[in-house]
């Protein structure tokens, strides 16, 4: 039976708990309206530990005004339900006044991998990503943590600041899952309309022909505004970026660098009507 905890002293006292008993602990921070894609994470976590925590919490400084944070899906008795099943043995599911006290007036900000991509579109969001997840870690305290690829940049945001900041914690990638037709699993797909979703897979389409031509006939420009112009055709309304990237500092790569065999990674985002998708691939593995 999974435990549901609520306060920072309870979770303090069962992490120790379950220490003295000798358990490696492993976390998986998400927002809920749980899928497949966090359920594989649950699996990953409890390959480096022996007791996995999930934490749901919807935070509030990662939306900024008139994004979708009052109608971001919530089901937290699904939620549980979907954690058990999966054999996930904690569940911290803090309330905004136990994460934001009154008077709160901490962030924490990462420079390097934040810069562009997501930040130009979403200037708030990494703060807020920031400063949330360095609360779970140190609440928490895991052995492991593990975040999924999907938000490919948010990823090497918090390996950069758990390095940066001699946080002792192994943090743990997750592959993005798909549904059968390619489409990334994000809580957000369920925004889309009938027509958007019969558009959205081509997203990852268009990705993987971009990825090939990239390497194929290295020039990084000529790659990302073919995609931009493939995705407009197959029916998106915006095309925020499509960005071939170091798959480390996420900086902008040379054709020089692109021959002499840079991890790479190519990232996306784009709208259908009010939906904004991200989606990101290893160019060299498709
Ligand atoms: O990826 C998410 O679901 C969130 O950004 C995270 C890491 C749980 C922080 O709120």
């Amino acid at each position: 039976m999974i435990e549901t905890v609520r306060s920072l002293s309870t979770l303090r006292e069962s992490v120790s708990r379950r220490r003295a008993a000798g358990k490696r602990i492993g976390l998986v921070p998400t927002m809920g309206a749980l899928h497949e894609g966090h359920l594989t994470l649950v699996d990953i976590a409890g390959q480096h530990s022996d007791d996995v925590a999930v934490s749901l919490f919807v935070n509030p400084t990662q939306f900024a005004p008139g994004e979708d944070l009052d109608r971001y899906p919530r089901d937290e008795e699904g939620d549980r339900a979907k954690l058990e099943d999966r054999g996930a043995s904690l569940l911290w599911a803090p309330g905004p006044e136990q994460m934001y006290p009154d008077g709160f007036a901490t962030s924490v900000s990462v420079d390097g991998p934040s810069e562009g991509l997501e930040t130009g579109y979403r200037p708030h969001f990494f703060g807020g990503v920031a400063t949330v997840v360095t609360k779970l870690l140190l609440q928490v305290l895991p052995d492991v943590a593990v975040f999924g690829e999907k938000d490919y940049q948010q990823l090497q945001v918090i390996r950069r600041l758990v390095r940066d900041l001699d946080i002792p914690v192994q943090v743990v990638g997750g592959p993005t899952i798909r549904e059968a037709d390619g489409l990334a699993m994000s809580s957000r797909n369920a925004y889309l309309s009938a027509e958007h979703r019969a558009i959205a897979p081509a997203l990852k389409r268009i990705l993987d022909d971009t990825g090939r031509q990239a390497v194929s006939s290295p020039d990084g420009e000529k790659a990302e505004t073919f995609a931009t112009e493939a995705l407009i055709s197959a029916g998106f309304d915006k095309v925020d970026y499509v960005a071939l990237r170091h798959a480390d500092s996420l900086k902008p790569v040379t054709t020089n660098e692109i021959e002499a065999g840079a991890p790479l990674r190519l990232l996306a985002a784009a709208h259908l009507g009010t939906t904004r998708l991200i989606d990101n691939i290893d160019p060299r593995s498709v």
